[in-house]
């Protein structure tokens, strides 16, 4: 009872903004939204498009920045994203589009990136194939098993069925090696070989060669 007051004491006057985010959902967020041009060893995103997110925080921790500073620097980033000046070394002519997610989504993405950028050896969760899936491909693929219904990239129940793992696993680590008639060149990321784990991909092509076409 003395611990349930007190906590709940702690949550009513502390200050931290990341008190009621949900990480989790902060996470999946930072996947569709920031991922495809952002770094950030424990989402397993490997883009280059803008700053490496954990090289960009490991210094300011260092410096001294704690987790509550982050997050108002991301959430600010997120609203207001800085211009760099052309001629500056870090001047990329892609820019950060504003607003990728906003008010809560905004809170949960910004909460998640401060518990986890520049912290030394984060690296992601280690999941089940089936939710691997879930989490990096099925919102481009459909596949009944997974549940996922994504039409960017084709339904795999269909093109798989009957494909060895030879094909499977080739296609998912050389995307570009055989186009998929109906669909375009350089939309399937293509830096699975080495932004997966061996063991993650090899559990990828196990998983989806026994379950396509169910
Ligand atoms: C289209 C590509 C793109 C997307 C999508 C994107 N960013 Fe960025 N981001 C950039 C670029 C380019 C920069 C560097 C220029 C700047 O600071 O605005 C940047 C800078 C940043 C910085 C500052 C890093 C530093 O070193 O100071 C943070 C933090 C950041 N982004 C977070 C996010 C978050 C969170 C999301 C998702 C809501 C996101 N970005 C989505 C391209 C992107
Ligand atoms: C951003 C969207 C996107 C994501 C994310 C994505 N893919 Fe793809 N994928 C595509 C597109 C588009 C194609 C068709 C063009 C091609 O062949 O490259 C494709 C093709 C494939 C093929 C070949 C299918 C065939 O008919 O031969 C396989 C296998 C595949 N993807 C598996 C995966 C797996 C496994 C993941 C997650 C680790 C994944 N993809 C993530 C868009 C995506």
């Amino acid at each position: 009872m003395l611990a349930l007051a007190l906590g709940g004491f702690v949550f009513m006057t502390g200050c931290d903004a990341s008190e009621d985010s949900d990480l989790e959902r902060g996470r999946a967020l930072f996947l569709q939204n920031c991922g495809t041009c952002h770094t950030l060893a424990e989402a397993g995103s490997s883009a280059d498009v803008g700053p490496d997110l954990d090289a960009s925080f490991a210094q300011a921790r260092a410096d001294g920045m704690d987790s509550d500073t982050v997050e108002g620097v991301v959430q600010k980033q997120i609203s207001n994203p800085r211009e760099v000046e052309e001629g500056a070394p870090n001047y990329s002519s892609i820019f950060m589009p504003a607003d990728l997610v906003v008010g809560q989504d905004a809170e949960d993405v910004a909460a998640y990136v401060a518990s986890v950028a520049g912290i030394p050896g984060a690296k992601p969760p280690e999941l089940p194939p089936d939710q691997l899936f879930t989490e990096r491909c099925g919102s481009c693929h459909a596949l009944q098993a997974a549940g996922t219904s994504g039409t960017t990239g084709p339904d795999l129940d269909e093109t798989l069925a009957g494909k060895n793992a030879k094909y499977i696993e080739q296609q998912i680590v050389d995307p570009n090696s055989q186009i998929t008639q109906g669909f375009g060149p350089d939309v399937m990321p293509q830096d699975f070989e080495s932004s997966l784990t061996p063991q993650d991909l090899q559990g990828l092509v196990d998983y989806l060669l026994e379950n396509v076409g169910s």
